[in-house]
Formats: C-alpha cells, sequence, structure tokens
C-alpha cells in the first residue's frame, strides 16, 4: 500500500529489462502475441521510476531523467489513460514519474519493456493492486515485452499447453528450473550504439503479411517446447541449439519480409562465427542471442562466468573486434520501493 506523508507519496519502481530466448514478433488485436514467448529477467539493465504523488485532479507528468521528452512520453500517457480508465480513483491525484535507465542509449537492451513495466506497477501500486498478472497484463498493453519484465528469472508470455497457468494476456513464472540454469549471465557485446532503424511496431506489422509467418509461429511453438524441457533438465545442448535458432529467424523474418530489413551488420556475424567456433571448441555452456538489433547477447552458465568474460576481454583488448561490453545476470522482476521515509 501506497504510503502518504503530509499529502504526498514518494516511492520508486525499480523494473529490469528482459532478454527474449523465444521470440515475440508478430501481434494481433490488442497487442496479443501470435506466439508465445520466453525470456531470461536481467539484474542490471533496468528502469528506475520515482513517483511523486499528491492529491490533485487526475494531472499525469511523464519526465525522462527530468525533463519531458516526446516519443515515449507519449505512449506513457496512454498507459496512464488505460489504467486511470479501470482505476477511476486514481484520478483524485496529480502524479508526476520521473525516469531513468541504468543502461547506456542504443545498447541493444529493451527499454519499453523496463520502462513500461515500472510504469505500470508504479500506477497499479496507487489502486492498491499489486497482483503481478493484473501489473503483466498492463504492461503488456504499454508494450508486448514488458509484461515479461514483472517476474523473477524466466518468465513465459502467451497461451501454451505446456503451462495450465499461462496467458496471452499476461506473463507468468517458468518455475522448473535446473540449477544449470539459475542466475544465468548475460555479456552483451555492442557492435553498434546506433538507433534502431526499425521500430518494434514496424517489425511487428510485417509478421501479418509475411509469406512465411504461419510456419514462423508455428515453430517459435515447436522451439518453446523443446526451450522448456531444456531448461527443466539442465541440458545445455538443447538451450544452445533452440536460442541460437530463434535469435536468427527473428532476423531471417526481417530480412525476408516486405519491406526487407537487415539489422545485423558485418561486426554481428562475424563475432558469431568466432564465438561458435570458441564455444564449440572449447565446450563453453554459452549460446547467443540477438534482438532487434546489432548487438549480440551471450547467455552462459554462472559457472561460466569467468572463462566467457575473459574471452571477450581478450577479443576486444586484442582489438580483434571493436565492440563494447555489459555484463548482467538473471534476476529479479519489477520491485517498489517506498522513499518517503527518506524524504523526510
Ligand atoms: O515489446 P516489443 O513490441 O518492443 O517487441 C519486442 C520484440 C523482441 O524484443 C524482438 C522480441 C522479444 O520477445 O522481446
Amino acid at each position: 500500500m501506497v504510503r502518504f506523508t503530509k499529502g504526498v507519496a514518494l516511492f520508486e519502481v525499480s523494473a529490469p529489462s528482459n532478454i527474449a530466448l523465444i521470440k515475440y514478433w508478430g501481434k494481433t488485436g490488442n497487442q496479443l502475441p501470435c506466439n508465445p514467448s520466453l525470456s531470461m529477467t536481467l539484474t542490471h539493465a533496468k528502469t528506475l521510476s520515482q513517483f511523486k504523488v499528491q492529491i490533485g485532479s487526475g494531472k499525469f507528468t511523464f519526465l525522462l531523467e527530468g525533463s519531458e521528452r516526446i516519443g515515449f512520453d507519449s505512449k506513457a500517457h496512454r498507459l496512464w489513460e488505460k489504467i486511470a480508465e479501470s482505476y477511476p480513483a486514481l484520478l483524485k491525484y496529480d502524479v508526476v514519474v520521473d525516469s531513468r535507465n541504468t543502461f547506456p542509449h542504443g545498447a541493444g537492451i529493451a527499454s519499453s519493456a523496463s520502462g513500461m513495466a515500472a510504469l505500470a506497477q508504479g500506477l497499479l501500486a496507487l489502486a492498491d493492486v499489486t497482483d503481478k498478472k493484473v501489473v503483466s497484463d498492463f504492461a503488456r498493453q504499454g508494450s508486448g515485452s514488458a509484461c515479461r519484465s514483472v517476474f523473477d528469472q524466466f518468465a513465459l508470455w502467451g497461451k501454451s499447453e505446456h503451462l495450465p497457468h499461462s496467458s496471452d494476456l499476461y506473463a507468468c513464472d517458468v518455475s522448473n528450473i535446473h540449477a544449470e540454469f539459475v542466475n544465468m549471465g548475460d555479456a552483451i557485446v555492442i557492435v553498434s550504439s546506433r538507433e534502431k532503424s526499425v521500430s518494434s511496431t514496424a517489425g511487428h506489422e510485417l509478421m501479418n503479411h509475411h509469406p512465411y509467418a504461419k510456419r514462423r509461429f508455428e515453430v517459435a511453438r515447436e522451439n518453446l517446447a523443446i526451450l522448456l524441457a531444456a531448461l527443466e533438465k539442465g541440458d545445455w545442448e538443447g538451450l544452445i541449439d533452440v536460442c541460437e535458432r530463434e535469435a536468427l529467424e527473428l532476423h531471417s523474418m526481417m530480412m525476408t519480409g516486405r519491406p526487407s530489413y537487415t539489422l545485423m551488420t558485418p561486426a554481428t556475424l562475424d563475432f558469431i562465427i568466432r564465438f561458435r567456433s570458441w564455444r564449440d571448441e572449447n565446450k563453453v555452456k554459452a549460446a547467443f542471442t540477438l534482438d532487434a538489433g546489432p548487438n549480440i547477447h551471450v547467455l552462459h552458465a554462472h559457472s561460466e562466468k569467468e572463462r566467457v568474460e575473459a574471452w571477450l576481454n581478450e577479443l576486444i583488448s586484442e582489438k580483434k573486434f571493436e565492440a563494447r561490453l555489459l555484463f548482467d545476470v538473471a534476476g529479479l522482476g519489477a520491485q517498489t520501493i517506498d522513499l518517503s521515509e527518506a524524504q523526510q
């Protein structure tokens, strides 16, 4: 429950970004997925949103690092309107949200996932709603993949016969995870920090008339079944196979779409080739994946952290490869922290 002191409530929501192993690419209706997706929740790459609330008349202000910005701002307003429509009690407040991301812009980490999860969780806290399903449902309406950032470690979004409590409306925990995959690391290799040349809206749109869409949605389901079994058994070979095919399928869809987009760069492919040969030669428990951009995520077993980081650092220091690195790890979903005491 949000605490008001002298008519003002001050709290922060910390919401992580997530990286999909099974990709959501293609949507229908009110932001519903054409296939189920499965992601790992990150720890360090997150959005921190401070909420300052006082009694008022339903004025909503959204700031990014202290100033109003066009773009994310309008998405944030739309989400506020949706939540206030379902919970009109919110209209008795004036709400100022000041958001910042802990990760650099253009790092290939989805800020809409963490940003929308933080916003949904904070606004719903004002209506005393903490049920993760509801938070996830509204986060989804802000940005599809955001619904997965509410949950710890691994989250699944989309109805699947393999998880009876799964739904297209919200994400849920994937709890049957072998010790091999707990606290999995994610080394992010930034080969380009240029803005994405295709918005995810345009990317999803591509799937509405893509010649391979129907088969892609079926294959995503098949891949999900293989991944769930691998996660349960601790099967790295299975995870590597599915995870890397999913990344390449996402990019193939873009390349063979109408219009066609190429979001990988030569550096992405060069890295993939080097990585696969090092990984296979040294039997490293690690797999790459890609988001809708050129940067690479190297998912790896907790026990492989040193080997993976040492190899990446060496690759870069020897100038065999130009990139920046960010190291992350699987962690907790969105959290709300009361700041009113710190303020007094
Ligand atoms: O949530 P959106 O609309 O930004 O779409 C995210 C799409 C991917 O990041 C490419 C895949 C995913 O499942 O996160």
